[in-house]
């Protein structure tokens, strides 16, 4: 390179709509240190991941099938599987509406090259997944956030927001929502809701983007009807992946959706195919209801770790900080009393050796500074213990400073 300056900027050459990027929440995770305990991100438990089965499915699929790491197709035994598993819940799933990709969120961040040009209406819930909603703001969607509460997000309020859109002419792209043991709130939209935001979905040609990341992490009680099970025209994009159940590294997902969005997203998709070797390895892992049985595991051990949590927090906690009780997922979401902010809380918090998700960072528009997210998923049992004793005092700290 010469040693001339150039007069010129790299950064007149970033487009508008990166010029406001905030930087990636997984490049700045903080697991634990020895002086912090973080309860701060949803990481799976790396205790649970069934390292020697995925080393036998490993070896396996490199005997049988070495160009498994060449450009190659999905593994076809893979969409089979997971095609069964849908239609087990009633979704009339088949291949042609059903894509695999790099992780949900890859998926997700298809949609709105898809689905929005800048200025579009996306409806997202508050609080929400902001890794998904910063894909769609990204895209120049015009951000509505819809109410949420202990039954999920409020179709009440969703109605009177479609039809006031209506009314100034506007039809948003999709509602975005989390219907099953939500991030962050941990809660589960109720059998009428589901019922009702699939009409209202229907009945304004708006899509609604269900992401089901956590629906197989339930820790009791039956499971409720996907939105996509509800639906029989098409209006429903359903969202899933593999990185809950079995380890988010292998970035695996996938979408069910009508064919005419599956196959346009296949073609948004450049590298084609999701790769064979990492396809195939999933594939191989799951067969023989090994996948199942790993979910049951899963099941009991992070039971567990959410009742250790909810009982440090009924002991720690003030009482006037509210607690949901999710029946399954990574999270527990405190509602804080008017006197504590989330943001205030935070350095009283790392002061005392703990750390969390402020509410401010799940919704889009600035609301949240009166809630808290808390993972259960990452740390051990007896670290949640005392992660949460420190986090009641922190809350101490600061009402008496
Ligand atoms: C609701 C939700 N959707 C999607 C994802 C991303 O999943 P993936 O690892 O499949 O990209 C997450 C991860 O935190 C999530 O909480």
């Amino acid at each position: 390179m010469s040693s001339t300056r150039s007069p010129y900027q790299l950064s007149d050459l970033f487009t508008a709509r990166t010029r406001t990027l905030i930087p990636p929440l997984f490049g700045a995770v903080t697991t634990a240190g020895p002086e912090l305990i973080s309860l701060e991100y949803g990481l799976a438990d790396p205790t649970c991941f069934p390292r020697d089965d995925l080393l036998a499915a490993t070896a396996t699929v490199l005997a049988e099938d070495i160009e498994s790491l060449n450009y190659a197709p999905t593994s076809m035994d893979l969409v089979a599987q997971i095609l069964a598993r849908l239609q087990a819940q009633g979704i009339a799933a088949e291949r042609d509406t059903l894509l695999v990709g790099y992780g949900s969120s890859q998926i997700l961040g298809l949609l709105p090259g898809l689905l929005v040009e800048p200025g579009d209406v996306v409806l997202i819930e508050g609080p929400s997944f902001l890794g998904a909603v910063h894909q769609f703001a990204t895209a120049g969607a015009r951000l509505i956030t819809i109410p949420t509460d202990a039954d999920g997000i409020d179709v009440e309020a969703l109605e009177a927001m479609l039809i006031e859109l209506q009314r100034e002419g506007i039809r948003p792209r999709f509602v975005y929502t989390i219907p099953t043991f939500h991030n962050p709130t941990g809660a589960t939209l109720s059998l009428e809701r589901r019922k009702k935001l699939v009409a209202l979905g229907a009945a304004y040609g708006v899509l609604i983007v269900e992401d089901d990341a956590y629906v197989d992490l339930r820790f009791e009680g039956a499971p409720l009807p996907s939105l996509a099970a509800l639906d029989s025209e098409g209006w429903v994009i359903r969202v899933g992946t593999f990185s809950k159940i079995l380890a988010p590294g292998l970035r695996v997902g996938w979408a069910h959706a009508h064919p005419d969005i599956r196959g346009r997203l296949a073609m948004l998709k450049a590298e084609g195919s999701t790769g064979s070797f990492l396809t195939q390895l999933v594939a191989r892992y799951c067969a023989d209801g090994r996948l199942e049985r790993h979910i049951e595991a899963l099941n009991v051990h992070y039971r567990r770790k959410r009742d250790v949590m909810l009982a440090a927090i009924d002991r720690e906690f003030p009482e006037d900080v509210q607690v949901t009780r999710p029946a399954g997922g990574f999270f527990v979401w405190c509602k804080l009393p008017p006197d504590i902010s989330a943001t205030d809380l935070l350095p009283y918090a790392e002061a005392r050796g703990v750390t969390f998700l402020p509410g401010t960072s799940c919704f889009a528009d600035g609301q949240g500074d009166d809630g808290i997210r808390l993972a259960f998923s990452y740390q051990p049992a007896e670290k949640i213990a005392t992660g949460i004793t420190l986090l009641g005092a922190a809350m101490r700290d600061l009402r008496e400073k």
